[in-house]
């Protein structure tokens, strides 16, 4: 069975995107591979975080991830700093990564750009780390929406290095993006990505949001004055992040049969039809959520992840360590 592996940093809550970008398809490939899915909390503390906040965003992710269907039966779910050789492996990650590597990440270049004051050395070497969290287990596959891409190729040409130093240490893993929801915008400012950071808190539609907020998010979205539903990203980004919102929720739904459905109609009616979607959907994960976070199945699914997955990982670690000449004993 071929392998998979995929995070989120839920240095907030999860959103939509998260949900359409990654997490569903968490969901849907946890039956044709081996799934590894964890919770990055490492990666969280790259940027100030409030503890109690913190500790709640972890739960609330476990709990989504459970909530989303992810079952702890058939895929791995733990949190990272529960298998400790992420961490290790993480240091020996940056000492194989360039700083020109680490230069050209976009995620740390557009953080510079805005003139983010107080950058964290963490925040910087991230790229590392996650390298690191992929190649322990050597996984086949690794889905991610659109803006990892680029952290899963550095992963990739830092285990090409690697394996030429050192002899065959890991599986050069391939990213896995959807064509349609790997990038899902701002409800407000379809130029955006959706994020967590949206500070006027109407572009981004979190998973736990109340159902009524969420559709006056979907109704009150930018679109454009071409009164025609037409999926064309570049002319009318607003209306093609709703149709990509849609289809995503619908089946993967062709762009071709939602214009059909709404020519000759006004963005009103269109915008009604995404917001049922939406709505539909989080009631769903919503009414699973609340089972969830009282029945005991967060603590049981991530301990049971974290056993399985450490097994792996400490043998990788080991075998890099040794390839390296760190050991002086061997394990
Ligand atoms: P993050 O919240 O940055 O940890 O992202 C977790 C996962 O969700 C990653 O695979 C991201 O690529 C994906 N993701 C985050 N934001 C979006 C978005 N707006 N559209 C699609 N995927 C996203
Ligand atoms: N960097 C990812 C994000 O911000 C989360 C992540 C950490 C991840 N390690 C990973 C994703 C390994 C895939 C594989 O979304």
């Amino acid at each position: 069975m071929k392998r998979m592996l995929s995070g989120i940093k839920p240095t907030g809550q999860l959103h939509l995107g998260n949900y359409i970008g990654a997490l569903r398809h968490f969901v849907e490939y946890q039956d044709e591979y081996e799934m590894f899915a964890f919770i990055a909390n490492l990666h969280c503390i790259t940027v100030p975080q409030d503890p109690k906040e913190l500790q709640q965003n972890l739960r609330d992710c476990v709990a989504l991830y459970l909530a989303c269907g992810l079952d702890p039966d058939r895929a791995n779910i733990f949190l990272q700093t529960d298998v400790r050789a992420h961490a290790q492996l993480g240091y020996i990650m940056c000492c194989h990564t360039y700083m020109g590597e680490l230069n050209r990440m976009t995620q740390f270049k557009d953080k510079m750009a805005h003139g983010e004051k107080n950058l964290s050395g963490g925040l910087y070497t991230y790229p590392s780390l996650m390298a690191a969290d992929i190649l322990l287990y050597d996984p086949d596959y690794v889905p991610v929406g659109e803006d990892q891409k680029q952290h899963v190729e550095l992963t990739r040409d830092l285990a090409i290095r690697m394996n030429n130093r050192y002899g065959e240490l890991f599986h050069v893993p391939e990213p896995l993006v959807a064509k349609v929801g790997a990038r899902i915008m701002s409800l407000s400012d379809p130029s955006k990505k959706m994020s967590k950071s949206d500070e006027t808190n109407k572009g981004c539609i979190y998973l736990l949001d109340d159902l009524k907020a969420a559709r006056k998010k979907v109704m009150s979205a930018v679109t454009d004055n071409c009164a025609k539903v037409h999926f064309d990203p570049e002319n009318q980004p607003g209306i093609s992040n709703l149709m990509q919102i849609l289809s995503s929720l619908s089946d993967e739904r062709p762009m071709a049969d939602i214009e059909a459905e709404f020519e000759g109609r006004g963005y009103g009616d269109f915008k009604r039809s995404v917001a049922d979607a939406v709505c539909a959907k989080l009631e769903d994960i919503q009414n699973r959520y609340n089972e969830v976070l009282s029945s005991g199945a967060i603590d049981r699914a991530l301990e049971k992840g974290a056993q399985r997955a450490s097994v792996l990982a400490d043998e990788k670690l080991a075998k890099v360590q040794k390839a390296i000449g760190m050991e002086i004993i061997t394990k």
